[in-house]
């Protein structure tokens, strides 16, 4: 078969991707030998990079012990050292580590966790959890019921709890009468109507995406966003959950993003992703410990998968972590991720189809639009993401873009290099980028849609 999982994605008949053959560093090459920039480190998770030799030698060795040993059976070392490694690097307050096998089951560590706190505490009436809309946090059902997508809810909804939701702080195309300063404000008046109208007393957490991924196209606030949205929390006893799937291991330029908000520290963390930069299928609940004895002391955690703690992935983490920590990726995703944004603001001025660009350290996003005076959208027909994806692969770029919400908030290409990036590659990655862009363009004017 030509397209193996793809097969459950797009009907027979569609062209096939290109075959991979090999990566190193930010490039991967198919088997024509054609080479590909990686802008966007696949859906934000190479990290470190391709081939990086002090990580293999690490699963080498670790292959070599032992690849399998149930939690249930033995602790490892692998997963001590990393859990360790993890809660000194979250800091206070998240200390300590439920591994898992990616961003979803990390989430949905999180709801239950939140959940059996609660229970523990004596407030057996609290588990709803409040989401923004638009957002993403996983494919899973307990995942999803926390997604704000109208399209997956469709689908999915008669086999999930409906979670209430509220606005997401956009800060470009916002409702009509809003301004950009004062839209992100009311959301939260939205979420704290929300909140009352369900009845405190049955609301457990709030979860959101410190900074966005695809759902929002990077979407950041200021300061005040957060301080507010975690005084509400406190207001009402609900956990404060941030979904650091894509924004934590060192993308934004700290390690957690929550690590720009002191003041908005949150109650639990989920992280995957650049976690393990693509080496091992990895993600992790970070949680207090007083709140890991309270649930232990109260029976225990009620949740688990077979490869929780996987000695050969934990110890890919934590090769992945000291990578990070040797190389010093999370500085330079702060230093190269301000080279990104003037970079990314130069491709907005010099493209009629961009019409915002935003983000934090090195993960950015630029948003599509029909007509940069009004921020009008393409009609879907133009399947604009496709069109930029398409037309990247065939400049050797990769970036990642695909309609969410059927691109109802908007339509967005994330642009999240590895945090190896340079003065070189950003140059290649906005001349590539510039390239996709007016070959977009001519064939939309071609396909009279611009
Ligand atoms: C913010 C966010 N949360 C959760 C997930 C789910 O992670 P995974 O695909 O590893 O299950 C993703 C994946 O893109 C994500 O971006």
């Amino acid at each position: 078969m030509s397209r193996p999982v793809q097969a459950f994605y797009t009907p027979a008949g569609t062209p096939d991707l290109p075959t991979i053959s090999h990566a190193e560093g930010p490039y991967l090459w198919d088997v024509d030998g054609k080479r590909y920039l990686d802008a966007a480190s696949g859906p934000v998770v190479t990290n470190i990079g391709h081939g990086n030799a002090n990580v293999i030698a690490a699963m080498k060795d670790q292959l070599d012990a032992c690849v399998f040993a149930s939690r249930t059976a033995f602790v490892n070392d692998p997963n001590r050292d990393f859990s360790t490694r993890l809660s000194e690097l979250c800091g206070p307050g998240l200390d300590v580590c439920f591994p898992t096998s990616g961003g979803s089951e990390a989430i949905e560590a999180c709801l239950k966790f939140a959940r059996q706190v609660a229970h523990a505490r004596g407030q057996s009436g609290r588990w709803k959890v409040l989401s923004r809309n638009p957002s993403y946090h996983g494919s899973t059902l307990g995942a999803l019921s926390v997604t704000g997508d109208d399209e997956a809810h469709d689908m999915f909804g008669p086999m999930m709890a409906a979670m209430p939701k509220f606005p997401a702080p956009f800060t470009y195309r916002i409702p009509d009468g809003e301004t950009a300063a004062g839209w992100p404000g009311k959301t939260l008046d939205r979420l704290e109507e929300t909140i009352l109208r369900e009845d405190p007393e049955t609301c457990l957490a709030v979860i959101v995406e410190p900074v966005g991924g695809l759902a929002t196209g990077a979407l950041v606030s200021d300061e005040a966003y957060y301080v507010r949205l975690r005084e509400i929390c406190d207001r009402y006893g609900l956990l404060l959950i941030f979904d650091e799937i894509m924004s934590g291991a060192g993308r934004t330029g700290r390690f957690l993003a929550a690590d720009h908000w002191p003041a908005a520290r949150p109650d639990l963390v989920g992280l995957a992703k650049g976690l393990s930069a693509g080496y091992a299928p990895l993600g992790a609940m970070m949680a207090p410990a007083a709140m890991v004895e309270e649930v232990a002391a109260a029976g225990g955690f009620l949740h688990g998968h077979t490869y929780v703690a996987n000695p050969l992935v934990c110890a890919a983490g934590l090769a992945v972590l000291e990578e990070t920590r040797r190389l010093d990726l999370i500085g330079n995703a702060a230093i190269m991720g301000e080279k990104l944004d003037e970079a990314l603001r130069r491709v907005m001025a010099a493209s009629p189809i961009v019409g915002d660009t935003r983000g934090k350290g090195l993960l950015r996003a630029i948003e599509l639009v029909a007509d940069q005076a009004t921020g009008s959208m393409f009609p879907l027909e133009t399947d604009i993401t496709r069109r930029v994806s398409l037309s990247a692969m065939k400049n050797g770029l990769i970036v990642y873009a695909r309609r969410t919400s059927r691109g109802v908030y908007g339509e967005w290409v994330m642009i999240s290099p590895p945090l190896t990036l340079d003065d070189a590659l950003l140059e290649e990655l906005e001349s590539r980028l510039a390239a996709t862009l007016d070959d977009v363009a001519a064939g939309l004017r071609t396909d009279g849609f611009l």
